[in-house]
């Protein structure tokens, strides 16, 4: 099949888009559709057109590896205009998402019909570009202004039957998509064609909407370039005229292409998509995952099971007894009923997820699993307690994984009858919320157990990501020099608050200090305590000092600061400084604190890559970004860092 290629019914014509995967819109299949049109007029047996796509999807885009290329011919608002002066009304038939270069192209028919499973969105600001071929203009003249700034301004895409509510679609259909459109096209042209999109009014709701989308953008963008530029885009468009929208639009579009984010966004849009399906697994097949056990029912086996309930696999929970058990699966309603509150369960689903749980203290309830989960204490001997529990009642083939921050897998698969189906899979916390998971195989993991943990990330929607064995893996090793670097600026006299500040700044939800008081001092001061304890020489931090004051973070009224009974704004505390203060040796600090700290985590990466415990750079990218709050925007820290 050509890339573009026509077929009639009667006085339909049908242009078919194939251009796997995703329909994306390089060059060629531009160049098929612009003559597509010119073929299509001249055909006077032809009264309209359909537009379908074969594949996964309608047209998914602009072709996003063109990006760092100079623009070629024809560019994308021309196709658009072009399809929409084409002298037969144009029919988008969507299935699938059409995303956008792909909407632009159906905003540039006349008609838009989707299948009810299709969406439709702008998500270039994910990309840290603004729309480029007419999306921030079309889009209010045929939705509104406020549709408009909702849909560029989040990149978000609306499922069909949202999207015909607000007028972005003219119909949704079920069924056979392809016959339902041709007759949509028979019915539309029984009637007066409604205007073209660019020729439709568009009303400017007035300078307090600006404003007020200006304020609710920028806190929500925090750094990023793009949504506020999508949005003077939409304002532009509710003022200008049509022409004059459109070129400040493409002249936004390309000044952003070559923007430092928009390459960092790009770098992480591909790697994202790599990491479920590494080129070393080959052709290895993953083995069934049906049902699945989990054991230990805290702040981990909750969130795992979770997650794994989430995709609709069926999950045993064992604990050590039975009190315990039923704190785990009311640990497990207590995360469903979350997701009823904030309205992305329905009391159903959530009694859904609950009835999938099967709660038990025997762990003969496994012998069905496929995939066992361990995430009880981080404690070797209780770890490897369980394992042997687990050869014992387990199927053969079924895979075993350890959740454990720190401890050495080989040690906790030590006296495992068969080795090869044992994995650490690390996940992070709250685990059915937390992109990420760290796939940890020991030298003994088959190939056929290695590839289960990725089917597994890609069955949770999770980004998986290989690391090597060493402490705290690939992320709280970063985390680790992080902190002895955000603790060392610290003795140097920066104040906490200004290095917090600092990372803020840098485009982090939160600094070092107070994430940590959010997160509890306590856990990070178990595990040097117990180094310690094994003999190992590890220095007295200053976080040491303050948990043994009994300072543990926010649970503890107080941590790194101070704070106010109920509240969760971080105080500086004179506690701390006066607990702190013989510690300190003013020195200069470096000029730019962020840059500082972020070379830091660049440079332990740096390292792990060098000792093979990562795979490849973009791999600790993700790690970061997906683990640990690291700015998507600025690509993780060693793409940040990388000059270019
Ligand atoms: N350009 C180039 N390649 C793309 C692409 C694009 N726009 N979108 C997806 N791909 C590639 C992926 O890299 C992947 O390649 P691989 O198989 O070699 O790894 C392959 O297509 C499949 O992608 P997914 O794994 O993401 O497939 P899914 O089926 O899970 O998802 C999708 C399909 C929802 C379409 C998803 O791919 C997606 O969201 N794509 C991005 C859409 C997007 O951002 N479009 C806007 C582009 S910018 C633009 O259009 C500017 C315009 O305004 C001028
Ligand atoms: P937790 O203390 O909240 O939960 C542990 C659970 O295991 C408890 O419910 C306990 O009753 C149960 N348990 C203990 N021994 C058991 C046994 N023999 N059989 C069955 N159940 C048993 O601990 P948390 O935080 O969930 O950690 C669990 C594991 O996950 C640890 O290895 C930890 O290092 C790791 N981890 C923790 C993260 C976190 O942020 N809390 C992040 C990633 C990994």
């Amino acid at each position: 099949m050509t890339m573009v290629s026509i077929d009639r019914d009667g006085e339909i014509a049908v242009v078919t888009v194939n251009n796997p995967p995703v329909n994306a819109l390089g060059q060629a299949l531009r160049q098929g559709l612009w003559d597509a049109v010119a073929t299509l007029d001249a055909d006077p047996a032809v009264r309209a057109v359909v537009l379908i796509c074969a594949g996964r999807t309608f047209i998914a885009g602009a072709d996003v590896r063109e990006f760092g290329l100079p623009p070629s011919e024809p560019h994308l608002p021309d196709l658009v205009n072009r399809i929409e002066a084409a002298t037969k009304p144009w029919i988008a038939a969507i299935h699938g998402a059409a995303l956008g270069g792909g909407f632009e192209v159906a905003l540039g028919c006349r008609f838009r019909v989707a299948l009810d499973t299709a969406s439709v969105g702008l998500p270039e600001v994910t990309l840290g570009i603004v729309p480029g071929a007419s999306g921030t203009v079309r889009t209010p003249r045929v939705a509104g202004v406020a549709a408009a700034v909702d849909l560029v301004t989040t990149g978000k895409p609306a499922r069909a039957a949202k999207a015909q509510a607000i007028g972005l679609v003219d119909a949704v259909l079920t069924g056979d998509l392809r016959a339902g459109a041709i007759a949509f096209a028979r019915a539309a042209l029984t009637a007066p064609l409604p205007l073209p999109a660019s020729q439709r009014p568009v009303t400017d709701p007035g300078p307090d909407f600006w404003a007020e989308q200006q304020a609710a953008v920028s806190k929500r963008a925090r750094g990023e370039v793009a949504p506020l530029r999508a949005l003077a885009c939409v304002q532009k468009a509710a003022q200008a005229p049509f022409d004059a929208a459109l070129a400040f639009e493409r002249a936004t579009f390309l000044e952003l292409r070559a923007s430092d984010q928009a390459a960092a966004l790009r770098h992480v849009f591909f790697a994202e998509r790599a990491a479920p399906r590494p080129p070393h697994l080959g052709e290895t097949q993953p083995l069934p995952l049906r049902r699945a056990g989990v054991i230990g029912g805290g702040t981990m086996g909750a969130g795992i099971a979770a997650a794994l309930r989430d995709a609709g696999l069926p999950v045993v929970l064992i604990e050590r007894d039975a009190e315990a058990l039923a704190r785990g699966i009311a640990n497990l309603q207590a995360i469903f009923d979350g997701g009823v509150k904030r309205g992305k369960l329905t009391p159903d689903q959530a009694a859904a997820r609950m009835a999938g749980i099967t709660g038990a203290t025997d762990y003969a309830a496994l012998a069905d699993s496929d995939l066992v989960i361990e995430a009880v204490f981080e404690e070797i001997g209780v770890k490897r307690a369980v394992f042997a529990e687990l050869a014992r009642h387990c199927r053969a083939d079924a895979v075993l994984a350890t959740n454990t921050s720190y401890l050495d897998p080989r040690a906790i698969a030590e006296g495992l009858p068969d080795p090869g189906r044992f994995i650490g899979l690390h996940f992070f916390s709250p685990a059915n919320v937390m992109k990420l998971l760290e796939i940890v195989p020991t030298p003994d993991t088959a190939p056929a157990t290695l590839a289960t943990g990725f089917a597994l990330a890609r069955a949770l929607g999770k980004i998986p990501v290989q690391a090597g064995i060493c402490e705290g893996f690939i992320g709280n090793r970063i985390l680790k020099r992080y902190r002895a670097a955000a603790e060392a600026l610290l003795r140097q006299g920066v104040a906490i608050a200004e290095i917090d500040a600092a990372m803020r700044g840098y485009g982090f939800a939160m600094g070092p200090f107070e994430a940590q008081d959010l997160g509890g001092l306590d856990i990070a001061f178990l595990q040097r305590e117990g180094a310690r304890a094994a003999g190992q020489n590890v220095p007295e931090t200053l976080g040491d000092i303050l948990v043994r004051a009994g300072r543990k973070g926010q649970k503890t009224g107080g941590g790194w600061y101070d704070y106010a009974p109920g509240q969760r704004q971080p105080q500086p505390s004179d506690t701390v400084a006066a607990l702190l203060a013989g510690q300190i040796t003013p020195k200069a600090p470096p000029a730019d604190i962020a840059a500082h700290l972020v070379g830091e985590m660049a440079a332990e990466g740096a390292a792990i890559l060098a000792e093979g415990i990562a795979l490849n750079a973009a791999d600790i990218d993700l790690v970061e970004i997906h683990g640990y709050g690291f700015p998507r925007w600025r690509g993780g820290p060693i793409f940040a860092t990388t000059p270019r």
